[in-house]
């Protein structure tokens, strides 16, 4: 066979104009996974589904689900656990760039926590390595000192003694600790650890298609994750859980706790429809009947703040949950759009007294399980991703 039928013989690349094509790969399926499946009748985690794995699974369950690939035993789940444990302490070289970094006046905790796991890639000594088992090794480092960056940095945002990592306690439950320096209530602590499993995974969501592409070109992990942290940090992803309540917070600003339940709330969104403005925590590219997962963390958010005696940003929580429902119904009525997990996120988040900063950190403490999954199904069986573009630029012109 001559060198041109060689060439002719394989498929040929399709030319941009007649290739399939769709702004924003909307519905264009990029690839395959058995990591999860997002539907709009469901979504699953490696076939658990969602209602279940938040009633009757802990974090490190799904976490092990996903980076392992199978629920654990028991003896799997005491084994797993104390690799995490083992793993939550950071390098002093981390430490050192968190009390340098984290208050610098242009810095959010999303950049500190970037840098942050950037760095950790040069003291891993499995970092270059992108083998299975190496993987897996830096996955569970990266699941337990992502959490403690959060906390320390907060510390050193606040001012105070870094709060070191309790053994005793759970991954959401010693996240809490660390931050706050306050051991959580068993309430506070399964409400963080469900809104983690909500979290953990959505198959091919921006900062997870992110760090496919980046692993699809056999770079690594540490790589991987912080382009998926810096893909997640925007306002149209994972920044919104941060954005859904600074919003909230205007528009309580505007009408007040006495205008709640009144047509001010509809003149403040009336306003906001008008001026064309997206409104933070609703939407979503694939779920258009409801995201399964805002329900359930709203459900338990609201439980908290039932009970609860404080007053955060100055009103009840209570207040701030029937503000975020008042938005919600009219948000349905008038535009037929529902919110996401992140608008329950930012009002539980908010009622739980954590910083809105550390909203999105907290979201990549319970995504890095998802990422590092996906990264390792890339680098298992991986082709290069690369798509085409169609040229719409000035037309062939002599220089
Ligand atoms: C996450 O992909 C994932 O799986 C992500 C995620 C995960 O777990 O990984 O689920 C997490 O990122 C949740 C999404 C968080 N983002 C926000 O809450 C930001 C606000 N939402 C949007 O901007 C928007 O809904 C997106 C970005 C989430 C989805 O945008 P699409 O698919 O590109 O939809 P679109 O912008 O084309 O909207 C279609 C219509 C438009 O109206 P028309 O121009 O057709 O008249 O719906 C309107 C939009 O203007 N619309 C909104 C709106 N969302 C859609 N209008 C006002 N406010 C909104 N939030």
């Amino acid at each position: 066979m001559n060198a041109v039928s060689a060439a002719s013989s394989k498929p040929s690349t399709p030319s941009a104009t007649a290739a399939p094509k769709s702004a924003g790969l909307e519905g264009i399926i990029a690839g395959q996974t058995a990591v999860g499946a997002v539907t709009q009748g469901q979504l699953l985690y490696r076939g658990y589904e969602i209602h279940d794995l938040a009633q009757n699974a802990t974090f490190e369950e799904v976490a092990h689900v996903l980076l392992v690939g199978h629920k654990p035993s028991a003896a799997e789940l005491g084994a797993f656990k104390a690799e995490i444990v083992a793993e939550r302490a950071l390098p002093e070289l981390v430490i050192d760039t968190l009390r340098k970094t984290a208050r610098l006046p242009n810095t959010v905790p999303m950049d500190t926590l970037r840098s942050a796991v950037s760095l950790l890639a040069h003291l891993d000594p499995d970092c270059q390595d992108v083998s299975p088992a190496a993987n897996l090794r830096k996955s569970k480092r990266l699941l337990a000192k992502i959490a403690t960056i959060i906390g320390h940095m907060q510390n050193v945002i606040d001012g105070r003694d870094l709060v070191k990592p309790d053994p005793s306690l759970d991954h959401a439950a010693n996240l809490l600790w660390m931050m706050t320096g306050k051991k959580p209530t068993s309430e506070q602590a399964r409400v963080l650890d469900v809104s983690l499993i909500l979290y953990a995974e959505h198959d091919f969501n921006a900062s997870t298609f992110t760090a496919r592409t980046i692993a699809g070109t056999l770079s690594d992990l540490h790589g991987a994750v912080t382009g998926a942290i810096a893909a997640l940090k925007g306002p149209l992803h994972g920044g919104a859980n941060e954005m859904a309540m600074e919003m909230l917070k205007e528009i309580m600003k505007d009408v007040g706790e006495a205008g709640i339940g009144t047509a001010k709330v509809d003149q403040w969104m009336d306003k906001a429809f008008a001026e064309k403005r997206k409104l933070m925590g609703f939407g979503h590219r694939v779920y258009k009947n409801g995201d399964h997962r805002a329900p359930i963390l709203h459900k338990l958010g609201r439980g908290i703040a039932e009970k609860d005696t404080g007053n955060p940003g100055g009103h009840p929580a209570l207040a701030w949950f029937r503000l975020g429902e008042q938005v919600q119904k009219i948000m349905l009525d008038k535009k037929q759009i529902h919110p996401n997990v992140d608008f329950p996120c930012g009002l539980t988040y908010f009622t739980m007294g954590i910083p809105v900063p550390q909203y999105t950190p907290i979201f990549v403490a319970s995504r890095i399980t998802g990422w590092a999954a996906h990264v390792m199904e890339q680098h298992a069986n991986n082709r290069l991703i690369r798509p085409i573009a169609e040229y719409v630029g000035r037309p062939q012109t002599k220089w």
